[in-house]
C-alpha cells in the first residue's frame, strides 16, 4: 500500500462492538495504528511482551528497515557515514538531525575538548571500588554520580540540558579509561586538549606518566569507525531505559546511567564480550564450531550463537557487514593474524547454511565482529560494553532530549494481563 491507497483508519470488532482507529505513516513509509483511544472506546488492551510490535514515540533520529537491512541517521545511510565522517560529527548529527556547518563542528568540538576532566573529587569513586568489578558497574555508578556533583540537572532549560549533554559526551571516554586504569592499578591520565576524541581515549586508556604516548592513527581511526557504528538505534532496550527513566523527570545524568545499565546485559550490548568468549571457547578446543552450532540450536543447552540474531533485522545488519570487512583491513593495516576471525567467519558460514539459522531470518548483528577489532586494538575485552557505551552515548542522549521536547510525551507506564488469583479472604496463620 502507498500514503495515497493506505486507509485512514484501522478497523477493530469486538464481539458485536465495532470501533475505527487512526492509521499513521512514518516518513518511511511505515504503518501504525493509533491505539491511544482502544481501552476508552474498546474496552480493551494490547498485549504486546517485549513490545516487538508497539510504537513508543514519533521520532526524527534513527530510522531502520530490519527487512532490507537499513540504517540511517538523520537520512544519511550509515554506509555514507561510516566511510566520510567521523564521530564528533555524527554526535552533532544526532543531536540536531542535520550536519553541522564548518563553525557549528568547531566550537562543538572544542566545547567538548574543554570538558573532558572530572571533578578532581569523583576520582575517589574509583578507587572506592574493588579492583575487580566490572567496568560496566562502575561507569554507571560514575554516570549517576555526575548528577551529585552537577546538582541543577534534572527539570532544566534546553540550554542547560545541552551543557549537561556535552559533559556526559566528554566525560564518559575519561570515565572509561579511569575504570579501566583501577582495574589495572596504574594512576588515572587526564585528558589531552591536543588529541582527537578517539585518540584521546587511547591516551587515556594506554599512556603512562612514565613515557611520551602518541596514538597510532591506524588504531584511532578504527575506533572513530567503531563508535559511528554504536552511535544510534533506534528504540533499542538501552534507548528505551533512557527515555523510560527520563519520562518520570529524572536528570539526564540518571537516565544514562540506568542505560548503561540495561546495555550490560549478554542480550544486548553485553553481547560483544560473550562473542569473543564464545570464540575463544572454540579457540582453545572446549569444542568445535561445529559441535558449536548444534548445541546453539538446542534450546535447553544453554548455549546461544552470541552476535546473531535481532529484533529488528531479519538480514545482514548494515554494521556487521561494516565491521566484517574492518576486521580484515584492521587487521592488515598492523599486521596482525587472529584465529577468532577465521573462526567467526567459519561459524557464519555454518549458520547461513543451516535451516534453523535461515528460517528463523538469523544474521550476524552488530556485536558478532565488533569484538575482534577491539582486541586487535588492544582493548581488554570485559571493557567492550563499556566502548559500546562511549559510541551509544550521543544516540542515548538525543533520544532523551527529543522525549523532553515533545508535547505528546508521558510518563512511561505500560498496561498488564492480570493473571494471577481471583480476590479471596485473608486467612489467619494459625488457619493456612
Ligand atoms: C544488540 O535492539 C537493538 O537495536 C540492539 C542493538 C543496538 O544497536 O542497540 O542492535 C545491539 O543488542 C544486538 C543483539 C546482541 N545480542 C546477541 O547477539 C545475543 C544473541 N541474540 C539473541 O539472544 C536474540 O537474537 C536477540 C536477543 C538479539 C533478539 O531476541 P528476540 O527478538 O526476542 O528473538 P527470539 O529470542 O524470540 O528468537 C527468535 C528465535 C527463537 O527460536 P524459536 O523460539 O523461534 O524456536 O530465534 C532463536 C530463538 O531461540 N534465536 C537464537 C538466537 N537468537 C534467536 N538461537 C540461537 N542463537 C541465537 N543467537
Amino acid at each position: 500500500m502507498t500514503n495515497e491507497t493506505l486507509p485512514k483508519t484501522a478497523k477493530l470488532t469486538l464481539g458485536d462492538h465495532a470501533i475505527d482507529l487512526p492509521v499513521m505513516v512514518g516518513t518511511a513509509g511505515e504503518v501504525a495504528i493509533d491505539i491511544r483511544q482502544l481501552r476508552a472506546k474498546a474496552g480493551a488492551i494490547t498485549y504486546d511482551p517485549g513490545l516487538g510490535n508497539t510504537g513508543a514515540c514519533l521520532s526524527k533520529i534513527t530510522f531502520l528497515d530490519g527487512e532490507q537491512g537499513v540504517l540511517r541517521y538523520a537520512g544519511y545511510p550509515i554506509e555514507e557515514l561510516a566511510k566520510s565522517s567521523h564521530f564528533v560529527e555524527v554526535m552533532w548529527l544526532l543531536l540536531h538531525q542535520e550536519l553541522p556547518s564548518a563553525q557549528q563542528l568547531a566550537q562543538f568540538t572544542h566545547d567538548i575538548t574543554y570538558h573532558t576532566m572530572l571533578h578532581e573529587d569523583l576520582k575517589r569513586l574509583f578507587s572506592s571500588l574493588p579492583k575487580a568489578g566490572h567496568p560496566m558497574a562502575v561507569c554507571a555508578a560514575a554516570v549517576g554520580a555526575l548528577s551529585t556533583f552537577y546538582q541543577t540537572a534534572g527539570n532544566q532549560t534546553h540550554e542547560q540540558n545541552w551543557i549537561d549533554a556535552i559533559r556526559l559526551l566528554a566525560k564518559m571516554p575519561t570515565i572509561a579509561a579511569y575504570s579501566y586504569k583501577h582495574s589495572i592499578g596504574q594512576p588515572f591520565m587526564y585528558p589531552r586538549n591536543d588529541l582527537s576524541y578517539a585518540g584521546n581515549i587511547l591516551h587515556m586508556m594506554f599512556a603512562t606518566p612514565c613515557e611520551a604516548y602518541e596514538p597510532n592513527p591506524i588504531v584511532a581511526r578504527a575506533l572513530d569507525l567503531l563508535l559511528i557504528l554504536h552511535a544510534d538505534h533506534e528504540q533499542n532496550c538501552s534507548t528505551s531505559t533512557v527515555r523510560t527513566v527520563g519520562s518520570s523527570g529524572a536528570n539526564l545524568f540518571a537516565s544514562v546511567s540506568a542505560g548503561i545499565s540495561a546495555l550490560w546485559g549478554p542480550l544486548h550490548g553485553g553481547a560483544n564480550q560473550a562473542v569473543i568468549e564464545m570464540l575463544m571457547s572454540i579457540r582453545d578446543g572446549k569444542r568445535t564450531a561445529r559441535e558449536f552450532m548444534e548445541l546453539a540450536k538446542k534450546k535447553d543447552s544453554g548455549v546461544r550463537l552470541m552476535g546473531f540474531g535481532h529484533r529488528v533485522y531479519k538480514n545482514y545488519d548494515p554494521r556487521a557487514l561494516i565491521l566484517k570487512q574492518a576486521c580484515y583491513d584492521v587487521l592488515g593495516q598492523l599486521g596482525k593474524k587472529d584465529p577468532l576471525l577465521d573462526i567467526a567467519i567459519e561459524l557464519e558460514q555454518i549458520a547461513l547454511n543451516d535451516a534453523y539459522f535461515v528460517d528463523r531470518k538469523l544474521y550476524p548483528n552488530v556485536d558478532f565482529y565488533s569484538g575482534i577489532i577491539y582486541k586487535a586494538l588492544g582493548i581488554p575485552v570485559d571493557m567492550f560494553t563499556v566502548y559500546f557505551a562511549i559510541g551509544r552515548m550521543p544516540g542515548w542522549i538525543s533520544q532523551w532530549l527529543e522525549y523532553q521536547a515533545d508535547p505528546e510525551a508521558r510518563i512511561t507506564r505500560p498496561r498488564q494481563v492480570f493473571m494471577g488469583a481471583t480476590p479471596r479472604p485473608y486467612q489467619p496463620v494459625e488457619k493456612r
